[in-house]
């Protein structure tokens, strides 16, 4: 069983994803040895923080054991190893696999030739389901439901991989979306077209003052530079988007921000101090729902 993209899984299995990590919370000891004796690859192309720390933290907070590498420049692709020579050897020691790269499709890839369970940590500016399970249960602990919600996302969403995983997840919760971005950076057609699919509404805007005041969730995301051909393109853009403190102040009750992380500039750090500051906390659950989806995957639970 893999997740490579945001609908490998049906909104039945992320309700039940929501529920083990609610449990997991409730009960952290009665998790501790369920995957004792399963080990975890973890293959990073690109850098992480988050996505690899935590569900390295998951997988030794069910009992089992990591290996893997954060630079490929120390694993034998440095010698000219293909990925399916990669992939097919870590299978024959790991359980399970987590692969970010930056390119496209990597990790769809690298599940054809073999049959341990691949999840997609990040496959360049195309999607990062996981982080989208993250997001998902942050909205739903915040929000109380995910259905009907006005969401706004704001920034990159062109590059954006974990807007483009969250738009489509979020289609099959009647949400309405408020994107706001620079001309140059609006979410791509074949991310859209998943919204106009489900023929529900969005709102494109450059200003994300017009929208704060009129959002349950504001989506916040960086410019990503690592995406750019031309530097000079990222130099003029970079600022585009500045979360200020006093924008927050006139929110509805139940506004929150969130942020996939890391943030640069984009969040102003004063904005931290507010109730409506959710993305410590948003990272903090990227604990526990990867312990449930790796329990479910593993079948261990
Ligand atoms: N949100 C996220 O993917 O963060 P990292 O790049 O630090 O893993």
């Amino acid at each position: 069983r893999n997740l490579i993209e945001p609908f490998d899984f049906s909104t039945e299995e992320l309700t039940r994803i929501f529920d083990l990590a609610d449990e997991i919370i409730r009960r952290p000891g009665e998790w501790l040895d369920s995957c004792r004796g399963k080990l975890l690859a973890t293959l990073f192309y690109e850098p992480s923080t988050r996505t690899r720390f935590s569900f390295e933290a998951a997988m030794l907070r069910l009992g089992g054991q990591v290996i893997g590498f954060d630079d490929p420049g120390t694993s034998s692709t440095a010698k000219g190893e293909t990925l399916a020579d990669t992939i097919r050897t870590i299978a024959c020691y790991a359980d399970i696999a987590v692969i970010r790269h930056p390119r496209e499709g990597t990790a769809r890839l690298a599940s054809k030739y073999t049959e341990m369970p691949v999840i997609n940590a990040g496959d360049g500016g195309h999607q990062h389901p996981t982080q989208t399970l993250l997001d998902l249960y942050s909205i739903k602990k915040t929000q109380g439901r995910l259905d009907n919600l006005h969401v706004a996302m704001v920034g990159d969403l062109k590059y954006g991989r974990t807007v483009h995983s969250l738009v489509i997840a979020l289609c099959n919760y009647n949400t309405t979306f408020h994107l706001v971005s620079p001309m140059e950076l609006k979410l791509p057609s074949s991310v859209k077209m998943h919204i106009k699919e489900k023929n529900l509404t969005y709102h494109q805007y450059t200003d994300m003052e017009e929208v704060i005041s009129q959002v349950d969730v504001l989506y916040m995301t960086r410019i990503q530079r690592e995406r750019f051909s031309d530097p000079l393109e990222y130099e003029r853009i970079k600022n585009a988007y500045i979360l200020q403190h006093h924008m927050i102040q006139d929110t509805r009750e139940n506004f929150r921000v969130l942020h996939p992380l890391p943030r640069v500039n984009e969040i102003d750090i004063k904005v931290d101090e507010s109730t409506k500051a959710y993305y410590f906390e948003q990272a903090l659950n990227g604990v526990y729902v990867r312990q449930a989806l790796m329990a479910l995957i593993l079948g261990v639970k």
